[in-house]
């Protein structure tokens, strides 16, 4: 019965509101081990898989997709571009074979085997040849000034190479650069525009995330001063996609200085992003926030749960990823903490006094229950939510009863019995009105998300 009630009011909610699409978790390891205190160039490269770096976790993987009960369906995981493309041969089309394998095998991972989305993320900040200090080291891509820097057209045929190899994985999202900051935004502008062209000529037509300036803060997005200007709000607007399907990627967090490094949740996600989203609506564009967090305790639980809902009521915000889960942080915190080590978000994490981790102090606790209720499952990752895989990205409308994919956070089970045909896959429709299939699962089970829509799951 109180299922019955909140499925009401969830349908309900959800024609007002139906707008994000993938949620998940930023999976952080494969840009690890290149820190030097002195600033050594070369430090940590190539590294070692699985010491030094590392993508995911299968098992942790597994863990948030069946604890989550299909409630997430993204992943976003960073690698370095100094790995991929080793500074031997420069930023281009020449990979290092052995790490882009390593790359590649979670990315099929999350997408093929648990097949969720999972956004690629070249965590350089718009900087190439120097990862040994970063975000500070490095030239920048594009600074004719500079002979040592990669020019804007490396960076498009970096993009152009990497984006042929998955464009045929309609769940691939693809993030064009972790957090420029620092630098003339009319050339990220140029980047970004030269990687998207690079990637539709590739023929892949999946979701483009493009970033803007000062570390691509949404409170700043409309703000100017040395090293931020012009504001990313006077010049991103002008990017153009040939298929329509490109949003912003969007940082926020949620401390004094919007850096993420303190247990102090101080800024309202709610009141900061106002101009930003005032400005998508504006220029008819959306946005994911692929970086948000805060620390556990309920000091900023009021914060992050600000955030989560303002991105459900605001439909230009289509989806978001949580600051950081990954193989490698140890007891270390990967998002505020004033250098606590009080666990990260990977499953299984522990505070240095052997207290609960993040994972279980804040995602589970805090961030768990506000999962949103309209995720994409399937067909190709697309700012309108994925409504068809063919038709290069447009033309989805986010209607909950269309065929794709609407879920909810509801949980009542339904027992089918009146099914001849073949099984349906995990996370396949199962049952609905007007529905005709099998209501037979090939693994999990069957569950009744509102009236038009049923399906199955772990
Ligand atoms: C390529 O990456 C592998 C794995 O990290 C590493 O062992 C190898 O030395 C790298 N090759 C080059 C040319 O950087
Ligand atoms: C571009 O390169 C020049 C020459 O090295 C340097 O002075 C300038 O600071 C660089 N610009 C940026 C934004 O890094
Ligand atoms: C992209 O959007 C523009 C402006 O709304 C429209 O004119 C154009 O036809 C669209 N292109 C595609 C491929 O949907
Ligand atoms: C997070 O948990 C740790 C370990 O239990 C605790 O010491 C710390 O005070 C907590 N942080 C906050 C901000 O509550
Ligand atoms: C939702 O989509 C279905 C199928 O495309 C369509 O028949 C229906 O009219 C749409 N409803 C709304 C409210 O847009």
């Amino acid at each position: 019965m109180l299922g019955k009630i909140i499925t009401v009011i969830t349908l309900l909610t959800m024609k007002a509101t139906a707008t994000i699409y993938y949620a998940g978790v930023a999976e952080s390891g494969g840009e690890f081990g290149v820190y030097s205190i002195s600033g050594v160039v070369g430090t940590g490269l190539p590294g070692e898989f699985g010491v030094t770096y590392q993508f995911i976790n299968e098992a942790t993987v597994d863990i948030y997709v069946e604890q989550n009960k299909a409630n997430i369906n993204l992943f976003r995981v960073a690698f370095l571009l100094e790995r991929m493309c080793p500074i031997a041969t420069g930023l281009g089309a020449t990979f290092n074979e052995t790490y882009y394998s390593e790359f590649a095998a979670a990315v099929s991972y999350i997408t093929v085997t648990r097949g969720v989305y999972c956004i690629l993320d070249p965590h350089n900040y718009m900087r190439y040849n120097n990862p040994s200090q970063q975000p500070l080291s490095g030239s920048v891509i594009g600074n004719t000034s500079d002979p040592t820097a990669a020019t804007t057209a490396q960076f498009a045929a970096f993009w152009g190479e990497l984006a042929g190899r998955f464009s045929s994985n309609e769940k691939v999202i693809f993030g064009l650069m972790n957090e420029p900051h620092d630098m003339d935004t009319n050339l990220i502008l140029a980047n970004d525009q030269a990687a998207i062209n690079a990637i539709r000529e590739a023929g892949a037509n999946q979701l483009i995330l493009a970033p803007g300036n000062g570390y691509t803060g949404g409170h700043s997005w409309t703000e100017e001063w040395t090293g931020n200007s012009p504001a990313s709000s006077t010049v991103m607007y002008q990017i153009t996609d040939p298929v329509n399907n490109t949003a912003f990627d969007i940082h926020e967090y949620l401390d004094s200085d919007f850096s993420g490094s303190s247990s102090v949740c101080s800024q309202l996600a709610s009141t900061n992003l106002a101009p930003l989203t005032a400005w998508l609506q504006q220029y008819g564009f959306k946005a994911m926030i692929t970086e948000f967090g805060g620390a556990n305790g309920t000091e900023c639980d009021s914060y992050l749960t600000d955030i989560v809902d303002y991105m459900a009521d605001n439909s230009v915000y289509i989806g978001w990823s949580i600051w950081a889960a990954g193989p490698l942080w140890g007891s270390y915190s990967a998002c505020c903490a004033n250098g606590g080590q009080w666990g990260s978000l990977e499953p299984g994490s522990v505070a240095a006094d052997g207290s609960p981790g993040m994972y279980e102090t804040v995602w589970l606790l805090e961030i768990e229950p506000l999962l949103p209720t309209t995720l994409q499952q399937t067909g190709m990752s697309s700012v309108n939510g994925g409504a068809g895989a063919g038709g290069g990205g447009g033309g989805g409308s986010g209607n909950s009863s269309s065929s794709t994919t609407a879920t909810t956070r509801t949980t009542s089970t339904t027992t089918s019995t009146t099914s001849t045909a073949t099984a349906v896959p995990l996370y396949g429709q199962c049952g609905g009105i007007d529905y005709t299939g099998s209501t037979v699962c090939a693994s999990g089970t069957c569950q009744y998300d509102n009236p038009y829509y049923s399906q199955c799951v772990l």
